[in-house]
């Protein structure tokens, strides 16, 4: 029996959902009942009835999805899927900044462990962040973290005054504003789209023709009729655009934008996390009950 058909056997078996994110390898992505952005994800994981959840995604994915499902099983078909971002801030170092600005409400992204998020008054993701951000009465202060790229982009594009941690993404911070500058010379006319969390949206959003998360580059995929698109961010998401729209080069502004965490997870992890019921991921009950308030409200907006 194929790999793939033992997985498909187990899933039945066991009544599992795999969910997989768009950086996820394209034969992760080709065998699971959902793939998306972080948003997309952490709904389907609360929408879908299965009581277990193979998350084949990133550890706080996982944790996200098992603080708004706490009845359910969620596995982790690889501890070592962990996000260079979410290590970027602790929090302890969260309870201190808060200590500095005691008034401030705190929105934090997505990719941030669990015990971040219960220090944290809202999350959101890089489909809804400047829809939460805008949603906050205009007299508050605000910190918003762990992105700095982000974070710079919906202070311009909110006009709100914000604190914003200086944490990055290892794979998008290195898109720089000079490699656009190459890019566009090397393909005239060519639009670029860019996920935000890249080095490249930091004060020259005109740079580029469009900030979008994952799920935003993939309907963008389906309605573009240009020739020819760069993408800016991991190339993992080229796999459905390629699918998408076959008749447009989608090409990745950095080949080597390659999210190691992400490339973690292979087909046997799948099977193994299936067949044996691991790595099942707990969060502590009190540090969940603290995190679901913010993420229930990122689900909501
Ligand atoms: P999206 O929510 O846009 O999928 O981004 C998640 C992520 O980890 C980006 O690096
Ligand atoms: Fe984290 Fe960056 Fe990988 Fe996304 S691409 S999971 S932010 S390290």
């Amino acid at each position: 029996m194929s790999l793939e058909a033992e997985i498909r056997r187990l899933k039945e078996e066991r009544r599992a959902v795999i969910l997989a994110h768009n950086y996820q390898r394209p034969e992760v992505q080709d065998l699971a009942d959902f793939v998306g952005d972080s948003l997309y994800l952490s709904r389907k994981a609360v929408e879908d009835d299965r009581p277990r959840i193979v998350f084949a995604g990133v550890r706080f994915m996982a944790e996200t999805a098992k603080i708004l499902n706490p009845h359910k099983t969620v596995l982790l078909p690889d501890l070592k899927a962990g996000c260079g971002l979410a290590d970027s801030i602790t929090a302890e170092q969260l309870r201190t900044w808060k200590g500095e600005h005691p008034d401030a409400v705190v929105v934090a992204y997505i990719n941030t462990s669990a015990e971040v998020k219960a220090e944290s008054d809202y999350c959101c993701t890089s489909s809804n962040a400047v829809k939460i951000v805008s949603q906050i009465p205009a007299d508050r202060e605000i910190l918003f973290l762990p992105d700095m790229f982000l974070g710079d982009y919906v202070r311009r594009r909110t006009g709100r005054t914000m604190h914003v941690w200086a944490g990055d993404c290892p794979v998008h911070a290195k898109m720089r504003p000079e490699r656009i500058d190459q890019a566009r010379a090397e393909h005239p006319g060519s639009p670029i789209v860019a996920h935000p969390e890249c080095g490249c949206t930091t004060g020259t959003l005109d740079k580029v023709d469009r900030v979008l998360s994952t799920d935003g580059m993939l309907r963008y995929a389906e309605e573009t009729r240009a020739p020819e698109v760069l993408v800016a961010t991991e190339v993992g998401i080229l796999h459905r655009m390629h699918r998408l729209n076959p008749t447009t080069r989608f090409l990745p502004l950095e080949a080597g934008a390659i999210c190691p965490y992400m490339k973690e997870t292979d087909l046997a992890d799948i099977r193994d996390s299936l067949a044996l019921d691991r790595f099942a991921i707990e969060v502590p009950p009190t540090t969940a009950e603290r995190a679901r308030r913010s993420l229930e409200r990122m689900i909501a907006a």
